[in-house]
């Protein structure tokens, strides 16, 4: 059957009219560009449609129609594209909704026992210092009765640096390290340590000249130890009582303090006899298990844990800090970070290094 045949003139007419209907749709703003675009030239809308009808056109009349569809599709685009991507002022927004909360870190476990070590002993007035973790052979070794060769040293197995690097650790009295060190009198020939203990912060905090002293150093520490139940970095606390008439029933109050602060009320400790060079008369602090309290368990078996070491400070060491033993005296201790806190937590590590890896899965649970 013949298709009917239609007037140019009517075509361009019924285009006109969509393209009005077209452009106060857009207009209207109630649609976004997508839906409108789809609904105004997709290939089921009334241009579409109309487009289509140019072929009953008679051919001497469609040359005037195709002009009309090109300028009628332009500004429907050009409409089109002056929309906003996101029509946001008609969208539907929840402002009391909750966010997408972004993961929450926290201090690791090693950074919190520092923070709460250094809250209970300022509670008694210690204050928190700082000494180099790079330090002359002097200030933690021979200044602490272990002179060089000294089979007392081979307790730390410590990194020295070359001497013959420019950097040098800053003492406060360098002319007085030089003459009290024997037969080393030039500072070039002096090793540096990595300190395998803060009990370099001894003589350096007594060189201050500013007594008593009531210090509690705390800082990284090096040995030359990597196993289940060592790091080769790792933390100390050096704590330092020096005044006039310091007794051993100080140390012991301190400890009791400490030790039922960190641990909880019901934990005891105790002094035992052993030996450091640095210290006279020196002990290791244990205290009683947290699972039995002190009666023995499978876990602890005499009921003791052993905590660190701490003793009386020794003459000479007061001497090589300056200060008179006829006068004054001290105490002082000094124990592990991560070993402290896991005795605290009860956390039963298979290996220490954990602490170290950068597990998130591992750390997550502190
Ligand atoms: N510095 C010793 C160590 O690393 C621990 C120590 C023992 C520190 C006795 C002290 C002390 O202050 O009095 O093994």
């Amino acid at each position: 059957m013949a298709e009917e045949i239609i007037s140019a003139t009517n075509l361009i007419s019924l285009l006109i009219q969509a393209q009005e209907e077209a452009l106060e749709l857009i207009k209207s703003g109630s649609k976004s560009s997508e839906e409108l675009r789809l609904l105004i030239l997709g290939a089921k809308s009334d241009i579409a449609r109309l487009t289509k009808q140019i072929r009953l056109v008679s051919k001497e009349e469609r040359q005037k129609v195709g002009p009309v569809v090109t300028q009628v599709k332009r500004s429907i685009e050009e409409a089109l594209g002056q929309l906003p991507t996101r029509n946001v002022s008609k969208e539907w927004i929840d402002v009391t909704m909750s966010g997408i909360r972004p993961p929450q870190g926290h201090l690791h476990i090693v950074s919190q026992a520092i923070i709460e070590i250094t809250r209970i002993f300022e509670r008694i007035g210690f204050t928190r210092v700082r000494h180099p973790e790079v330090d002359w052979d002097w200030y933690a070794f021979e200044s602490l009765n272990m002179p060089a060769n000294h089979p007392a040293r081979d307790e730390w197995e410590t990194f020295f640096i070359e001497s013959s690097l420019s950097f040098r650790p800053l003492s406060r009295n360098p002319s007085s390290r030089k003459t009290r060190i024997p037969g080393r009198a030039q500072d070039d020939n002096q090793h540096i340590v990595l300190t395998p203990h803060t009990s370099n912060g001894q003589v350096r905090e007594m060189e201050k000249k500013n007594l008593p002293i009531r210090m509690i150093n705390i800082a990284k520490c090096y040995r030359r130890q990597s196993d289940v139940s060592h790091v080769p970095m790792f933390h100390q606390f050096e704590g330092l009582y020096i005044d006039r008439s310091v007794s051993i029933g100080h140390l012991k109050g301190v400890l009791d303090y400490f030790v039922k602060q960190f641990f909880g009320p019901q934990r005891k400790s105790r002094i035992r006899p052993f030996h450091f060079q640095f210290t006279e008369p020196s002990f290791e602090v244990d205290i009683t298990c947290g699972v039995c309290l002190g009666k023995g368990c499978k876990l602890c078996k005499s009921g003791w844990l052993e905590l660190g070491g701490a003793g009386m400070v020794h003459p000479e060491v007061l001497k090589n800090g300056g200060i008179d033993p006829e006068k004054y005296s001290g105490f002082a201790f000094g124990w592990g970070i991560e070993r402290t806190y896991m005795m605290k937590a009860g956390t039963q590590l298979d290996d220490i290094r954990l602490l170290y890896s950068n597990d998130i899965r591992f750390l997550e649970q502190f």
